[in-house]
């Protein structure tokens, strides 16, 4: 994802104190969609969800947004492994599940406020129909995850890559 100069540095700025930690470096080795690290998946959704705050104005607390995009699956195992029932009813309960572990994870680790763990505990609604998107953070997140989990699930879809 391209960024101007200046705002990659703010970014960067941004999640810094996230990044360097050695709990976050592993989420490189997990995988997310198709190819997708779970490292990679998340520095995307951060970006987008900067890149859209700003490109549209839409006035989001940035200190809140994107330390919760980055953080929002540091839920610190990969969701492929072993199902403990079946496939169908492993997948179905990690994606239930892991917004709250991602967010207690992130909260344990690096002490995160309430607005940035309420952002990352409802980022998979409507899946988790409880956990409605209240804050204008809260949404942003929820569509750029969105925007980017169906852009890497695509990518690993040849079909998509046929010609004519
Ligand atoms: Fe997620
Ligand atoms: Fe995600």
């Amino acid at each position: 994802m391209n960024m101007r100069r200046r705002d990659l540095n703010k970014y960067n700025k941004l999640v810094k104190e996230y990044d360097e930690h050695p709990l976050v470096q592993s989420m490189k080795t997990y995988v997310q969609h198709g190819t997708t690290t779970t490292y990679d998946h998340s520095v995307r959704v951060a970006k987008l969800s900067y890149l859209l705050n700003t490109k549209l104005r839409l006035h989001a607390d940035e200190q809140i947004l994107v330390p919760a995009a980055f953080l929002h699956d540091f839920f610190l195992y990969d969701w492929h492994d072993e199902p403990k029932v079946s496939v169908r009813n492993f997948t179905a309960m990690h994606g239930f599940t892991h917004p709250k572990k991602a967010a207690d994870n992130a909260k344990e680790v690096f002490d995160i406020n309430d607005e940035t763990y309420d952002a990352i505990s409802s980022h998979m609604w409507p899946l988790t129909i409880t956990k409605v998107p209240k804050s204008k953070e809260a949404k942003i997140l929820c569509a750029a995850d969105k925007m980017v989990a169906l852009k890497e699930t695509f990518e690993k879809n040849r079909f998509f890559h046929k010609k004519g």
